[in-house]
């Protein structure tokens, strides 16, 4: 439940609580696709018995290699006889015609060509449940509003937030445009790293809470790439003194209203509307460099918003520009998660040379450099959190 401004809105795909695989060879990524859901190994003779085995999975992840090609596409028929069920992914080079035949049989159904990484599972699963009445719920229209903030200034909150917003536009399944809402209102990078003119004048009139709808906000976004829509506000010292508290949260709620994905990119400093904003989203991603300073200011930060929202997301941890050769002692994963008293819920590798590029040329780094570790590793999150019901307790602890 997403709440600015005293308006609600429903939220978030149904997840994946529940997943079956079948083949060892894909327990790894399909552990590592679903973080968050429970994943069972099971053998193909399940298939056909799912109802009678305990709990009816939501996705049945499948390897072409776990039995015969006709042992395969029998039981994939017996599953379509089944009372309820699941959606299913097949990983499979070349399947054979009986096994075509058979997931047509399945009203949700999908191929993955090996090798394949998480984030495709993750993108595919996304896609398959996303239109689903899984356990008789009703058909959801996805919407999520994704905050975006750094726990030390420079760690890449800016980059994270522009590449999530392109990443959940080409995953999405019905391609919907997506708005990245730049809050950093005084001193914003977004409009400049994708090398477009903001749109959003504070001080105009036309900023009043009451006059703001969806009309309006059309005429205040600028379209830097496809399927994204900007909202940032030119470079202003005294933008934050201009603008009023229920102005932002009205501007966040209509944009919530009018886009299915709003990714917010959030100023560090605590505004007076920080915590309804923040209250109101139902992701909060703290983004940490792999340095002890950053690392304490991650942990610092995601402890005050849980005190100060104790009913909102818990905030996720992601850690930005890992490297694989470290210059000087830096800490390892398992050292920084125990710095953060938690685990870390994403990583993105560095790579400086497609960062500089894409905001030198202007624009996300899945155009400029769509093979960045940078787009693969924020595709993986993103397909992630699409996937995932937002956690509601705190942060999960670190033994
Ligand atoms: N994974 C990465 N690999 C290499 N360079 C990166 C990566 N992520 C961000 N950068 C670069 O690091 C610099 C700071 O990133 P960014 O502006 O996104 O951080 P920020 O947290 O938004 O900063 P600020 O605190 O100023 O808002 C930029 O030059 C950006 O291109
Ligand atoms: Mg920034």
């Amino acid at each position: 439940m997403r709440v600015f401004d005293g308006v609600a809105m429903n939220g978030s795909l149904p997840p994946a609580r529940r997943v079956l695989v079948i083949g060892p060879e894909l327990e790894g990524v399909a552990r590592e696709a679903f973080i968050n859901s429970a994943v069972e190994m099971g053998e193909v003779n399940r298939l056909g018995a799912l109802s009678a085995t305990g709990p009816v999975p939501d996705l049945v992840v499948l390897s072409g290699d776990a039995a015969e090609p006709a042992v395969l596409a029998r039981a994939i028929e017996e599953l379509a006889q089944e009372p309820m069920v699941p959606a299913l992914i097949l990983s499979s080079a070349a399947p054979s015609t009986a096994v075509i035949r058979a997931l047509l049989r399945l009203s949700k159904s999908d191929v993955l060509e090996p090798p394949h990484t998480a984030a495709d599972f993750s993108f595919a699963a996304a896609c398959l449940l996303a239109g689903s009445q899984v356990m008789g719920a009703e058909p959801q229209t996805p919407h999520r509003c994704w905050a975006v903030l750094s726990a030390v200034g420079g760690a890449g909150a800016t980059t994270v937030a522009i590449e999530l917003a392109t990443a959940v536009g080409r995953l999405a399944a019905n391609r919907p445009r997506v708005a990245l809402v730049d809050l950093n209102l005084a001193d914003g990078a977004t409009a400049a790293y994708l090398g477009i003119a903001p749109n959003m004048i504070i001080g105009s009139a036309a900023l009043a809470p009451d006059r703001i709808d969806a009309d309006l906000l059309d005429v205040l976004v600028a379209k830097p790439a496809p399927q994204l829509d900007l909202l940032a506000a030119p470079r202003d010292a005294r933008a934050f003194e201009q603008i009023a508290p229920q102005t932002i949260l009205r501007i966040l709620d209509v944009a919530c209203h009018a886009y299915e994905t709003v990714i917010v990119d959030m100023p560090r400093r605590r505004e007076a509307w920080t915590i309804a904003a923040l209250g109101g989203c139902d992701e909060i991603i703290i983004v940490s460099e792999l340095t002890v300073p950053a690392l304490l200011a991650a942990r610092a930060l995601a402890e005050e918003i849980e005190r100060d929202i104790p009913d909102g997301p818990a905030p996720r941890i992601v850690l930005n520009r890992i490297a694989t050769r470290l210059f000087g002692p830096a800490p390892s994963l398992s050292e920084a998660e125990r710095a953060l008293g938690r685990a870390a819920d994403g990583g993105v590798a560095s790579d400086w040379e497609a960062a500089a590029a894409s905001v030198n040329l202007g624009g996300p780094v899945s155009q400029h450099r769509p093979k960045s570790k940078i787009v693969r590793d924020i595709e993986a999150l993103a397909g992630r959190l699409m996937c995932e019901q937002p956690r509601y307790a705190a942060g999960r602890e670190v033994a």
